[in-house]
């Protein structure tokens, strides 16, 4: 059996199994899933390959309960790896076949996904393809350069060809969501419960984790890794409410585009869809040097995800509030090795 990095960021693509098993093949893929983002880096997704199909199940014992006690996130981040891997078995030269949510009585089995016939894969989706190594979430700030009108417009395409809509704010609302984005940071913050769920996925960003948020992704200074064991008891001791609405208000306002994502309703398949249009939608942004970051804080509040959705009351269901914009690079936080999220291989 073909041997693996134990770094997932290392993949090479010339270790493609040409020759090898359906299952083999399946194996490398899933290798692309696992780079996509996921809520506190908690990377909750499992993957069983039976009878040459994965089958991508919700690994709800990574749930956050504080902040997605529905588990929406959570099902967001899973679809946002589904469309991974839909791009990646579409650069090696097949047609994915992909059932969703394919067992009622077995709710946590999110997709079954398997190749289908061979076919040659469009430059749209090598480039794709392409950016899924160079994805992360840039939480500095982004300069005002303006987002070509072209770009924007192929991410409307993205979202809608998940049915999910993308709202670009208009300069007359951007205020409102900015003061929604504060509120939302000093209500989680002021929440102990809410802290101590995020310090437990903070670290130094040593090479022994394999989940969570390093420091140096928070946008701080490298040298402040040192102090991570520090931040996470200092997130989890005290409200940092003031300090980090600020800073978001900041990033915020600087960013040159806000963008909404929003589903028509609000179940578990609109949450794939959702993790679908933002795995692509990221990953076109990236085709053109072009970063994101998140401010879900108003979704993640009912009272304020209310308000963000009075705001926009043709947009249906807010699902996911990002900016987009240009920064420097920032360094690929860890992600689990393969065979930890890999559990029954049937062949
Ligand atoms: C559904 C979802 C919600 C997220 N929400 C936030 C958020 O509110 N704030 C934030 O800073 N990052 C958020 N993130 C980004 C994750 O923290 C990030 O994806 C994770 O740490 C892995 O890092 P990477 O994206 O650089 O690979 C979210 C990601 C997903 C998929």
């Amino acid at each position: 059996m073909l041997l693996l990095t134990s770094d997932p960021w290392q993949i090479q693509e010339s270790d493609f199994p040409v020759n090898g098993k359906i299952a083999e093949k399946l194996r490398f893929l899933i290798n692309y899933a696992i780079l996509a983002p996921s809520g506190h880096n908690t990377q909750p997704w499992l993957f069983k390959i039976v009878d040459n199909a994965i089958e991508l199940d919700a690994d709800k014992s990574r749930a956050l309960p504080i902040v997605d006690p529905e588990h929406r996130e959570l099902t967001i981040s899973c679809g946002a790896a589904l469309f991974n891997l839909r791009i990646a078995i579409r650069y090696f030269g097949y047609q994915e076949i992909v059932e969703i949510c394919p067992d009622n009585q077995n709710l946590d089995l999110l997709a079954r996904i398997s190749i289908g016939s061979e076919r040659l894969a469009s430059d749209r989706e090598k480039s794709l393809f392409n950016a899924i190594v160079k994805r992360r979430t840039n939480r500095l700030s982004f300069t005002d350069k303006a987002l070509p009108p072209s770009l924007l417009s192929e991410l409307q395409l993205a979202a809608s060809s998940q049915d999910i809509q993308l709202q670009i704010m208009p300069e007359d609302s951007r205020k409102a969501v900015i003061n929604l984005i504060e509120k939302g940071d000093r209500l989680q913050m002021a929440n102990p419960l809410f802290r101590s769920e995020l310090a437990k996925w903070i670290h130094s960003g040593d090479s022994s984790s394999h989940d969570g948020i390093p420091v140096y992704a928070q946008g701080m200074d490298e040298r402040l890794d040192v102090f991570a064991p520090l931040i996470s008891l200092v997130i989890r001791s005290f409200d940092l409410g003031k300090s980090q609405s600020a800073k978001d208000r900041k990033l915020a306002e600087q960013a040159p585009v806000l963008l909404l994502l929003s589903s028509r309703s609000d179940s578990q398949p609109d949450w794939l869809a959702t993790g679908e249009a933002l795995g692509h939608l990221l990953l076109r942004a990236r085709v053109d040097n072009v970063w994101a970051s998140f401010f879900n804080q108003p979704i993640e509040v009912p009272e304020l995800r209310s308000q963000l959705q009075n705001l926009f009351p043709d947009a249906g269901y807010p699902q996911i509030l990002l900016r987009l914009g240009y920064a420097p690079d920032t360094k690929p936080t860890p992600r689990r090795p393969i065979e930890q999220v890999l559990i029954t291989t049937n062949y």
